[in-house]
Order: C-alpha cells, then structure tokens, then sequence
C-alpha cells in the first residue's frame, strides 16, 4: 500500500514538472518530407516558433547541422541567454531506417537515449517543420520547432505549417515565438 502511494507521487510529480508537454493519447503518424535529402539540409537554421521545452530557456535559437559521416548529421544548437551568454550543445543525429530518410533520430549526451526528429516538411532554402512524438503509455510527449533559412518566416508560410501540425492533432496556439531580433541577438553572430 506504502509502495503504491509512494509510486502514484512519484508519477504525479513527474506529470506536474512535464504538464506543459505530455499529453494523453498516443503518438500521430503523421507525413514526412518525401525524398528528403540530408545533405541540402545542411547549414545554419533558425528558430522561429516552437513548442517549450524545459530544456530551452533563452532566445535567438539557432541550429547547425552539418555532414559528420555517410547517414550522421553533427547538430548544433545554440540560444541567448537572459543574462547574456551564449549556450550551446552539440549532438548528432541519425537516420535510423533508410527508407525513412526523414526520420532523424538526436541525441546530445551518451548513454541518454534518442529523440525522434521528423521532418515533416522542407524545401530547404527557406523553412523547415519539425516534429517529434514519443509514447509513455497512455500519453505521449510532443515537441515541435519551425525553422527557417532567415531570421524572420513569412505569415503565409507559418500558417501553411501550423495547418500541418493542426491536422495531425498539434495545438498550434501552444507554440510560441522565438525572439529573433537582430539587435537582442546579436551577441549570437560574434
Ligand atoms: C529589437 O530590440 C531592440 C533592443 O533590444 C529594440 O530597441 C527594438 O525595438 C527591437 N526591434 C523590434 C522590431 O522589435
């Protein structure tokens, strides 16, 4: 009884500090980006909205990615801070089935698994939407990012990718801007 009461604080717990992020029901299947091409996708992206995670807390977020060896892609990702340092981490993404060319698998620290990566849709020069789902039982935990080439993305296209993750059951208005102003962010360019 004991051991019980002590397991369903501990799970609460754990839904309290991930409430922003877990949600019941399982992972959607959604489309990838067909005949995606790892290697136009390469270079420098930047953030322009996304779903928060407890692990990102500045702004002006940016990724690189490039080519590390035949199906390893080497990441990037660095964020201003509020007090004004830079903080970066690296990782390296995999394809884990090369059927599935757009499904990317990252990790950041040995030893801590993979997430999933999805490009759903990219044209490469100028926005990428990305999305990844991983099921905990009966719920699932969701994190998605828009990025593009350029600090700024269109309206028109930002729709066009909120329809996308709409229709796989996303609720857009839980995404939230980056702050990509060239002024606040400029520390990220020196
Ligand atoms: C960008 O940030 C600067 C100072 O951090 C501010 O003065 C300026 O109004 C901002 N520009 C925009 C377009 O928000």
């Amino acid at each position: 009884m004991k051991a019980m009461q002590v397991l369903s604080l501990t799970l609460l717990s754990v839904l309290a500090a991930s409430a922003q992020l877990l949600k019941f029901g399982k992972c959607p299947k959604p489309a990838v980006q067909a005949n995606f091409d790892a290697s136009q996708y390469i270079g420098k992206w930047y953030e322009i909205m996304k779903l928060p995670t407890r692990f990102q807390k500045g702004e002006c977020g940016t990724a690189t990615y490039s080519l590390k060896s035949p199906g390893v892609i080497g990441v990037l990702n660095s964020e201003l801070l509020d007090d004004g340092t830079i903080n970066s981490i690296v990782g390296s993404a995999k394809v884990k089935n090369p059927s599935e060319p757009a499904k990317l698998e990252v990790s950041f620290f040995e030893g801590t698994p993979p997430g999933p990566y999805w490009v759903l849709s990219s044209d490469y020069e100028g926005h990428s939407l990305v999305y990844g789902c991983a099921d905990y039982g009966l719920f699932r935990i969701e994190l998605s990012w828009i990025l593009s080439r350029e600090p700024t993305l269109s309206e028109e296209t930002v729709e066009e990718l909120h329809g996308i993750l709409s229709s796989i059951g996303l609720d857009v208005n839980k995404m939230v801007p980056t702050n990509q102003n060239e002024t606040y962010c400029a520390a990220m360019n020196q």
